[in-house]
């Protein structure tokens, strides 16, 4: 786990209560995540754990889908659970991805939303494992290393500190899976492009949104008139044909199986 762990901890806490109304990039992956498991005719959860669920937001969408459904949604930080939405078939629940307080085999569907960027992979894909029954399903969505190139690449003509996260490429992760012991595991990524009025208003969304870079070497203290001057100067390569600043984001998309019996449902026997 990183140093930064309890800092990145902080940060969605307090980010919690204006999280739904910046987050407009999470938004739109849980809206295309959902659609990954429409199409994917194999799911038929029955207990569903979603992993760095945030304030929730995907719990009626996934009842939608599934209205038999359990669902606990998870999350370190208590002030984005305090917001799950309640109801019999939910549990909210505050548990650290890297030690998930859940039962052992007791998943169908693991299923997260742009979280896994901000954990140890690694740790993290094997309490996935744990959680999950045999045969059980993980749909999840995390950051590709193309994530904010525009950002990185103004910065890094201005000094060579890391000024911003740095994310796994997508093909590391699926190799990181499969070495979990995962099996049928898809991995692919697509772009969004956000675009913004200038780079303040860039650079401040990413911090409303609890994203801002938490790599323990960054430099500390705000950034000066001047670096925000020299920041946009830099950005003219790739301001868009209207003038905005555009913060390009890779969309990593992970669907696997943990292996073994999968029992689905009851099975009728003719006599
Ligand atoms: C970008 S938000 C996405 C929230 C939600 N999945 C959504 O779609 O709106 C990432 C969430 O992951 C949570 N998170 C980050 N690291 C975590 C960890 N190690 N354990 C549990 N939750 C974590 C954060 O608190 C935050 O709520």
């Amino acid at each position: 786990m990183s140093l930064e762990h309890p800092l990145i901890q902080a940060a969605f806490d307090a980010a919690a209560k204006q999280y739904e109304q910046h987050a407009v990039l999470q938004k739109e992956s849980l809206s295309r995540l959902l659609e990954r498991l429409d199409d994917d005719h194999q799911l038929q959860p029955g207990q569903i754990l979603d992993l760095g669920c945030g304030t929730g937001w995907a719990v009626p969408e996934l009842l939608e889908r599934y209205p038999q459904a359990q669902i606990i949604a998870a999350d370190f930080a208590p002030s984005m659970i305090a917001q799950v939405p309640a109801g019999p078939q939910v549990e909210g629940r505050v548990t650290d991805a890297h030690a998930i307080d859940v039962h052992a085999q007791s998943c169908d569907l693991v299923f997260s939303n742009l979280m896994l960027q901000w954990c140890d992979e690694t740790t993290v894909l094997q309490e996935i494992k744990r959680a999950l029954k045999p045969g059980g399903f993980l749909h999840l969505t995390t950051m590709g290393e193309h994530t904010l190139h525009e950002l990185k690449t103004a910065w890094a003509q201005i000094d060579d500190q890391p000024h911003v996260n740095q994310f796994v490429p997508a093909a590391q992760i699926a190799d990181l899976t499969l070495q979990q012991g995962f099996t049928e595991v898809i991995a692919d990524s697509e772009f969004i492009t956000m675009t913004y009025a200038n780079v303040v208003d860039l650079m401040r969304d990413l911090k409303n949104i609890g994203a801002h870079n938490v790599d323990h070497q960054r430099p500390r203290g705000l950034t000066s008139p001047k670096v925000i001057k020299q920041l946009t100067e830099h950005f003219a390569e790739f301001r868009t044909a209207d003038g905005l600043y555009p913060a390009t984001y890779e969309l990593v998309y992970l669907r696997a199986r943990k292996p073994g019996e999968d029992k689905g449902l009851p099975v009728k026997i003719k006599s």
